[in-house]
């Protein structure tokens, strides 16, 4: 089930954002340093005390799978979302996702999805997105709930 993300997740948040589909998939692909990592999840923790971001850790029999967040960017808010290797192809980011879209309303979300992604563009179509731009090597995917 999800949880709101916490201080000490910050080393498996890391972990998870420096594994090689994440970084792939990713619109910025360079691995990504400790320092440069421990500035970004302090500016989050204060997005979220501001009601800017929203970040949930999913765990699983107490072992952190995966991490679901939500960006405000202007009338949009971005979503990601990353479940760790083993545990893919179980259903966990659908599970996520699905449970993310029950704590919101009345907001727009909006997914970045490289063409390549055949499981984040399955994920999104048959959670109640979709497809509204394609744009070179990437898709945007909508939903409002
Ligand atoms: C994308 C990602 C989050 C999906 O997580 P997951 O737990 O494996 O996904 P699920 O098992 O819930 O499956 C979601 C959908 O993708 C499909 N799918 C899963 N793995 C797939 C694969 N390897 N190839 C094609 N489709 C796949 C499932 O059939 C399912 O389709 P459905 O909803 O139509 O039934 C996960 O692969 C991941 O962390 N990838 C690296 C990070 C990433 O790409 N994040 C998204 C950036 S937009």
């Amino acid at each position: 089930m999800l949880r709101k993300v916490k201080e000490n997740d910050m080393e498996f948040l890391l972990s998870l954002a420096n594994e090689s589909e994440v970084r792939k998939n990713s619109m910025n692909q360079d691995v990504i340093d400790i320092e440069t990592h421990k500035k970004w999840f302090l500016k989050k923790l204060t997005e979220i005390k501001n009601s800017t971001s929203k970040m949930y850790i999913y765990e699983k029999n107490k072992q952190k799978i995966g991490q679901i967040r939500l960006d405000k960017k202007g009338i949009f808010f971005n979503i990601d979302i990353s479940v760790i290797k083993i545990n893919r192809g179980q259903g966990i980011a659908k599970a996520m996702l699905l449970e993310l879209l029950k704590t919101v309303n009345n907001i727009n979300i909006l997914a970045y999805v490289k063409n390549s992604n055949e499981a984040s563009k399955s994920l999104f179509l048959s959670s109640g997105f979709k497809k509204v731009k394609e744009c070179k090597d990437i898709s945007f995917y909508k939903v409002k709930v």
